[in-house]
């Protein structure tokens, strides 16, 4: 045999004996054990930080914000959800490191609630009802919703208490008056909750705010007669008016 072949031979057989070697000493440990994968990458995956966390993670950093969320309707909601950006990487300890880091990932504040709450809320023929909607052009008027609603807890107002309708004419309502007193006169005739069960009695869930003032205005300086209402409309103040209006009108159209 030609020498220059002998050397080639040789060379080859070198290489297939380091390549056997290599296979045999280089892979980890654990490949192969599950099929062609490295079976002690699952522990380590495991064992990692992760990115994205539930609320849970926020309660230390954001006590208050977590007390007010866990005892609200939006509980359901995730921080992360309407918070994106501090879901991911570490939490900010603090509200203004939360605005820096959102503004460096360059996603939509949460403080702009018109865009931020009209994602889930605005009315759309194919939402299931069974999801809270409004018309928000003539719902939040031009205003942020986290102007009348906490967006932790959107059934309370920003601090805490009863959600107000701050925009009716002749002042501020208030809604949680209007429910008492519906529930104490109204609710006999009009339902519990603005659905009556009789035909002659309309229902008064979810009509216009301004109708429904201007209705029982009329009933009082007898503009609008009826046997049953009028007397019942008399007995009410201007507030009363507004609260009854403010808080028939928040209601759903759903029963
Ligand atoms: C439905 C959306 C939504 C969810 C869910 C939500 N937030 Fe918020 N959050 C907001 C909005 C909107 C603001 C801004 C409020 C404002 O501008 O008045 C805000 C503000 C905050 C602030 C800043 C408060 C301040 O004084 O500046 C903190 C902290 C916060 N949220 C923590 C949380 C935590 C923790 C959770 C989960 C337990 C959570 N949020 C869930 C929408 C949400
Ligand atoms: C990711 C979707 C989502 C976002 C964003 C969101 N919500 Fe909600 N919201 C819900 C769901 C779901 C419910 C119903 C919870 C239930 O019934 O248990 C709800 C309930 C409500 C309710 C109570 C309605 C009722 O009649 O019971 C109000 C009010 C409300 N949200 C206002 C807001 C406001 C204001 C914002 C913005 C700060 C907002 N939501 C952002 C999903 C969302
Ligand atoms: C001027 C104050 C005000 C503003 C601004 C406002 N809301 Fe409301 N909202 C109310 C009141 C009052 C209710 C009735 C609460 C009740 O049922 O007790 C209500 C009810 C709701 C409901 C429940 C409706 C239903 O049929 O169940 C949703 C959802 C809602 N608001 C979302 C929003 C969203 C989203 C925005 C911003 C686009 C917003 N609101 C802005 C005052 C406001
Ligand atoms: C004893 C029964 C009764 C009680 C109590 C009662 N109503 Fe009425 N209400 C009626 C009847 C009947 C009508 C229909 C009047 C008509 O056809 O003009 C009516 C009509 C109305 C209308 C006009 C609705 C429309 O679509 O034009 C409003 C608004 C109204 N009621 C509000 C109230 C409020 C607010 C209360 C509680 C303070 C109340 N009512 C208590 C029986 C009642």
């Amino acid at each position: 045999m030609p020498k220059h072949i002998v050397r080639l031979l040789v060379l080859l057989v070198v290489l297939a004996a380091l390549f056997a070697a290599g296979k045999r000493f280089l892979p980890p440990h654990s490949f192969w054990a599950y099929g062609h994968y490295r079976a002690a990458s699952v522990e380590e995956i495991a064992s990692a930080t992760p990115k994205i966390r539930d609320a849970t993670s926020y309660a230390k950093v954001f006590p208050k914000e977590y007390a007010v969320w866990s005892d609200g309707i939006h509980k359901v909601v995730q921080c992360q959800v309407c918070h994106m950006a501090q879901a991911i990487g570490p939490i900010p300890t603090t509200a203004s490191a939360a605005r820096v880091a959102q503004a460096a990932a360059g996603i939509p504040m949460p403080y702009d609630s018109l865009k931020l709450c009209v994602e889930c809320h605005q009315r759309i023929a194919g939402r299931p009802a069974t999801q809270p909607q409004i018309v928000v052009s003539t719902h939040a008027q031009g205003k942020q919703c986290t102007a009348c609603h906490n967006p932790h807890s959107p059934l309370t107002s920003p601090s805490g208490g009863p959600i107000v309708l701050a925009s009716v004419p002749g002042g501020a309502a208030d809604v949680g008056a209007g429910k008492a007193k519906a529930a104490a006169v109204c609710a006999a005739c009009h339902g519990a909750s603005g659905i009556s069960t009789l035909g002659t009695f309309p229902n008064l869930a979810c009509q216009k705010n301004e109708y429904l003032s201007g209705a029982l205005t009329a009933f009082q300086s007898g503009g609008r007669n009826n046997p049953i209402m009028s007397p019942v409309a008399k007995g009410l103040s201007a507030a009363d008016i507004r609260n009854l209006a403010a808080y028939f009108s928040g209601l759903s159209c759903r029963t």
